[in-house]
């Protein structure tokens, strides 16, 4: 039987892919740090994974987490917005390095089947909407630090189809659109507009209740339910092709003001949305154009307020953790 690693494999999408492919029977390892992942994210599946905690950083652990498998996986990486604005040089540490590390061990190891996640930052603002899979990727502006996520995914892109075309039986990458579901952490818009609906209400009684997003939440998304995105992902692992690209979302093109306004049905509370200052270096429209996917036999199911449900439910019963500080030995690690 084949033995997968996963990196990244305690985190949202990753523990996803480790309950799927465990629920297929498959051998997985994962590799992952928990700075942002968790076994908890398992549930009973844990028992059935061998789980390496360790930095994706780190060449050893890295090649000792290779060795013995078939393919990899490679899902590690800083998200979450606040981090590329804040710890821009530890969102880069972790991209490259952990690309890197992946590439070497998968070499020194033969093993020859990679599977990358890079992400929908890689275009920034997409010349094209909905965006095919070959459309120009950018960074706007170098000296955003934003754009320290973007740019990490465009390079881990570049070093995993080049060293993929010499090295590689397979290399496959996927760009995820924008994925929301249960467990997805506090760093994103979903949990946050539930957070603050949530505590917004609990201190004022008035309504509908005033509530200030960033701009006026005329800027668009679409929005991939936790499950839909596994079962795509799946498929990409299964049928994607050698330096193939497959975006992994669903053409719903919807505005932050909707997403606001359905969080906050789901939750039943009437609001007003307050236009506030924008994040510089955030941008207008994205929708993937999922043709390419589709080909291999993919459609989302779940709408997004049939996805909010479960998502407001989870956020309801669960208090974000207290935010323990980034370290020096988190933000830049050498071998
Ligand atoms: N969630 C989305 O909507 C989305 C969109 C686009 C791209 N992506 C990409 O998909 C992948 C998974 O995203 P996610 O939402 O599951 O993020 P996540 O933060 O929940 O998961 C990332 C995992 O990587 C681990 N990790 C981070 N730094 C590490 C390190 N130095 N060493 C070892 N492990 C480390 C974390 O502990 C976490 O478990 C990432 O590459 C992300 O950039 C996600």
């Amino acid at each position: 039987m084949k033995k997968t690693l996963i990196t990244g494999g305690l985190g949202f999408l990753g523990a996803a892919l480790t309950r799927a492919l465990v629920e297929r029977g498959e051998d997985v390892r994962v590799l992952d740090n928990s700075s942002r992942g968790s076994e908890e994210k398992l549930g009973a599946h844990a028992k059935q994974v061998e789980i390496i905690a360790g930095d994706i950083r780190d060449p050893a652990v890295v090649r000792k987490a290779v060795k013995g498998t078939d393919r990899v996986l490679h899902l590690a990486f800083v998200n979450g917005t606040e981090y590329f604005y804040n710890y821009p040089a530890y969102v880069l540490d972790v991209g490259i390095k952990g690309m890197m590390n992946v590439i070497d061990s998968c070499i020194q190891e033969g093993v020859k089947d990679l599977v990358v996640a890079s992400s929908s930052e890689a275009y920034q603002t997409p010349p094209i909407v909905p965006t095919p899979e070959n459309v120009p990727l950018s960074i706007p502006d170098v000296q955003n630090p934003r754009y320290s996520y973007g740019g990490g995914k465009i390079m881990s892109e570049l070093m995993a189809l080049n060293y993929g075309r010499t090295y590689f039986e397979r290399v496959t990458l996927f760009r995820p659109h924008n994925v929301y579901g249960p467990m997805m952490g506090w760093e994103h818009v979903i949990p946050q507009f539930i957070e603050r609906i949530k505590t917004l209400s609990e201190a004022s009684g008035v309504r509908p209740l005033a509530f200030p997003i960033q701009g006026d939440g005329s800027q668009t998304r679409s929005f991939i339910y936790i499950d839909d995105f596994t079962a795509g992902l799946l498929l990409t692992i299964d049928k994607g092709e050698h330096l193939g690209i497959y975006h992994i979302g669903t053409m719903d093109e919807v505005s932050i003001a909707e997403v606001a306004r359905l969080t906050a049905k789901e939750m039943d509370i009437e609001i007003n949305l307050v236009a506030g200052p924008e994040a510089p270096g955030g941008t207008l429209r994205r929708c993937p154009d999922i043709r390419k996917l589709r080909s291999l036999g993919f459609e989302p199911r779940c709408t997004l307020a049939q996805g909010l449900k479960p998502t407001v439910e989870w956020y309801r019963a669960h208090a974000a953790p207290a935010k323990r500080a980034l370290t020096q030995p988190d933000l830049f690690f050498l071998a």
